[in-house]
């Protein structure tokens, strides 16, 4: 059975992108996915501090709710975050999340000595965001951010689904048609990862 990380970076608990990502989930437990669901606002998780005790072993040695995360990060085969746009970059929750991941980066590049661009990467990635305003540039910046995140937990940004206009809770039930998109790529995601170790 695959394994899905599905990753709530919103501080709001029923916020648009979680009810987007709620869908998601669905979408792949009803693929036959085994979805582990993490509400980053729920957990203890410092930033990262810079110093570089990862480059020992590729593990951070912060002693918090990171720790748990890391293991699922991988163990699974799909990873799905959704996070809001806050001042066109992602949530501060997510952004502490992704800081900590710098050990995964020291596993990857330092230890391990991968060469970015070469070789098969074995995760893929679904990428959810919402913002209140409309500019072209809205997502421009975090799809950067979030490609390069991925790209440390050995996953490709496999989709992104973005949406505008959308501010106030529960903003996102008036478009059903987004929700329904969420609902099909988490099918997707489960299927697109069926098989992968
Ligand atoms: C601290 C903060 C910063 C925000 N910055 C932006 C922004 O730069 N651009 C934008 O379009 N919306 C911005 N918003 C609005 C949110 O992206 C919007 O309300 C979104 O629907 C929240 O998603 P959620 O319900 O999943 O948390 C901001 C909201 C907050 C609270």
């Amino acid at each position: 059975m695959s394994r899905i990380l599905a990753i709530y970076g919103s501080p709001r608990r029923k916020g648009n992108t979680a009810l987007l990502l709620k869908q998601a989930v669905q979408g792949a437990k009803e693929q036959g996915a085994a979805v582990e669901e993490v509400m980053l606002r729920d957990l203890k998780m410092a930033p990262c501090l810079e110093i570089y005790a990862c480059k020992k072993d590729g593990r951070c040695v912060i002693k918090d709710d990171f720790q748990g995360l890391y293991d699922s990060i991988l163990a699974c085969q799909g990873i799905m975050l959704a996070s809001p746009i806050f001042f066109y970059t992602v949530s501060a929750h997510t952004k502490i999340f992704m800081d900590r991941c710098q050990s995964l980066w020291a596993k990857r590049y330092l230890l391990e000595k991968a060469v970015r661009g070469e070789g098969e990467r074995t995760k893929k990635g679904l990428f959810v965001s919402v913002g209140a305003t409309g500019g072209k540039k809205l997502f421009e910046g975090t799809l950067l951010t979030v490609r390069y995140f991925f790209d440390v937990c050995d996953a490709d940004l496999w989709r992104y689904l973005l949406y505008r206009g959308l501010d106030f809770e529960g903003d996102v039930l008036k478009h059903p048609e987004y929700l329904e998109e969420a609902y099909s790529a988490g099918k997707e995601l489960a299927q697109a990862v069926e098989g992968l170790k």
